[in-house]
């Protein structure tokens, strides 16, 4: 099968050419930056020297270090978007623990999923973050926020009522480096709620609720946090982009997604220029092609412009999150069986219109090499795993092309999701309580064997 490709039908130079998209002036004066941003030094010290040896690049279809190792990684999604903006699960089990479960498994890189509006609010409050009493109280309620605030420090000894939302990651990103598991930041929603519709209002570039100035902003501002943590070698620009039903003059097109999604790598570049970035492509992140399927083109644009590539890379992503859905529909054959030439015919590869030949023998050769990770997918956390078509494909497939991988996810309940609070969710690898796992079984036997047939990258 072809290795994977993206964007294979723009010649280099041209990528390099492009990326005209600039500050006109500085994004915020510098007496409303987040007040502990200023107190913040860069890196501690040099890291250069020490595990993951960052920065990172990409070298054709692989993530490498600076040592030239090359990175393969096998993970799990950590929600954090929902209405508290702190990461579920911490009620129920400290962030030590957590970790320890998740590092029992082999998983090696945490995705976190966060919403814009933590950083907006932070601007809001003339810099500083907002504690964990106050989250939970605005997302909860008073008594249930009161509650699950005294919960969270009773299982979190080292924090209290006044520890804010970045202090709560950053005690994750230094507790994941100690283990050796990486972070992927991505910015999961706008508003924070359960992510994704047409109709949310966080949709595409200008939806109701997503304003691009301050989602800017909001990737700047976690690309500095970074700095302090070499366990963060990349971010995502945001997730599952969809056209919006509510506003249908924002053109949902490769132009504006490319322009838009420039502009957003200019702007963490800009605060940190060390991080790998990674693109979503259009519908739901189900293809990262060129012009795809029903997207008009921009009027007047003979050649849309390609994504940048920054200075260390660019990664593209792709989710396959619906097992019903038409995620599904994308790998599966008429005869109804699982068919890998799909995946790169569903756009993580070759250019557009070739790939209808499944051995990949009608794909012109790649003319640039990009990595590509599968971020969300999921299932029922039951012994059905064991014969979902989807679920055995994709196995079978990250090993033999060594695409790595992050599974929705670890929350096996919500403290609030879709109005509901201590919403259940079976697709969830913890149980609810977060005491264990939701079918210890399928962790043995199903998730340990693919993580170690990864070789996900460790510390050692
Ligand atoms: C960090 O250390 C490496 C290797 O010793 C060196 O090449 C690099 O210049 C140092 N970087 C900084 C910012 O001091
Ligand atoms: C978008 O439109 C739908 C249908 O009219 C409506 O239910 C929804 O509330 C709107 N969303 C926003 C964010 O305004
Ligand atoms: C970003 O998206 C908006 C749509 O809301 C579009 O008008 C604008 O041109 C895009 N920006 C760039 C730089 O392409
Ligand atoms: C598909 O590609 C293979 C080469 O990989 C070639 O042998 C075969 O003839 C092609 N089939 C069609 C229908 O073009
Ligand atoms: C408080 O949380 C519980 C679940 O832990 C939920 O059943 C109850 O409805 C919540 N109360 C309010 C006022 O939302
Ligand atoms: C993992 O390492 C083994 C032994 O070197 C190798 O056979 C296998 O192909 C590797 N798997 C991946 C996904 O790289």
């Amino acid at each position: 099968m072809a290795p994977l490709t993206l964007w294979s039908v723009v010649p280099l130079f041209a990528a390099l050419a492009q990326s005209t998209w600039v500050l006109a002036t500085p994004m915020f004066p510098r007496n409303t930056e987040p007040r502990w941003q200023k107190e913040l030094a860069p890196r501690a010290s040099n890291t250069t020297n020490q595990w993951p040896y960052g920065p990172f690049k990409t070298q054709g279809r692989d993530i490498v270090n600076n040592r030239g190792d090359v990175l393969s990684w096998a993970g799990i999604n950590w929600p954090m978007s929902g209405e508290t903006m702190i990461p579920e699960g911490l009620e129920w089990k400290s962030v030590d623990e957590i970790l320890d479960d998740v590092q029992s498994v082999g998983w090696n890189v945490l995705r976190m999923g966060y919403a814009i509006q933590m950083i907006d609010e932070i601007y809001e409050r003339d810099g500083n973050d907002v504690s964990l009493e106050v989250a939970m109280i605005m997302g909860l309620g008073y008594e249930n926020g009161t509650k699950v605030t005294n919960e969270i420090v009773r299982k979190n000894p080292s924090w209290t009522v006044q520890t804010t939302r970045f202090e709560i990651w950053s005690d994750i990103a230094d507790k994941a480096l100690e283990r050796g598991i990486f972070i992927h930041p991505d910015v999961h929603v706008h508003q924070a709620k359960w992510c994704c519709s047409h109709t949310d209002g966080n949709a595409w570039f200008g939806d109701v609720h997503f304003d691009t100035s301050n989602w800017r902003r909001g990737l700047a501002y976690v690309a500095r946090w970074a700095k302090r943590h070499p366990n963060v070698v990349s971010m995502s620009l945001r997730n599952e982009l969809r056209s919006s039903w509510n506003r249908t003059d924002l053109g949902y097109n490769w132009p504006t997604l490319v322009g838009n999604m420039s502009a957003g790598s200019d702007a963490i570049h800009a605060a940190n220029p060390d991080l790998l970035i990674s693109w979503s492509g259009m519908h739901t992140t189900r293809t990262l092609r060129r012009d795809p399927g029903r997207a008009p083109a921009g009027p007047g644009l003979l050649r849309p412009r390609q994504p940048p590539l920054g200075r260390q890379g660019l990664l593209g992503a792709a989710h396959l999150p619906d097992e019903r859905g038409r995620g599904h529909g994308h790998v599966r054959g008429r005869g109804g069986g699982a068919v890998p030439g799909r995946l790169p015919r569903a756009g993580h590869g070759g250019a557009p219109g070739c790939g209808k030949n499944l051995t990949g023998g009608d794909c012109p050769p790649p003319q640039r090499l990009t990595p590509v990770l599968l971020t969300e997918f999921g299932h029922a956390q039951d012994a059905t795993l064991y014969d979902d078509v989807l679920q055995n494909c994709l196995v079978a497939y990250t090993q033999k092309h060594r695409v790595g991988w992050m599974v929705w996810s670890l929350a096996g309940s919500y403290r609030v999701r879709e109005g509901v609070q201590g919403l259940g969710d079976s697709w969830g690898l913890t149980n609810f309580e977060w005491d264990g796992w939701n079918d210890a079984e399928t962790v043995e036997n199903y998730w340990k064997p693919w993580v170690k047939a990864m070789n996900a990258t460790t510390k050692s």
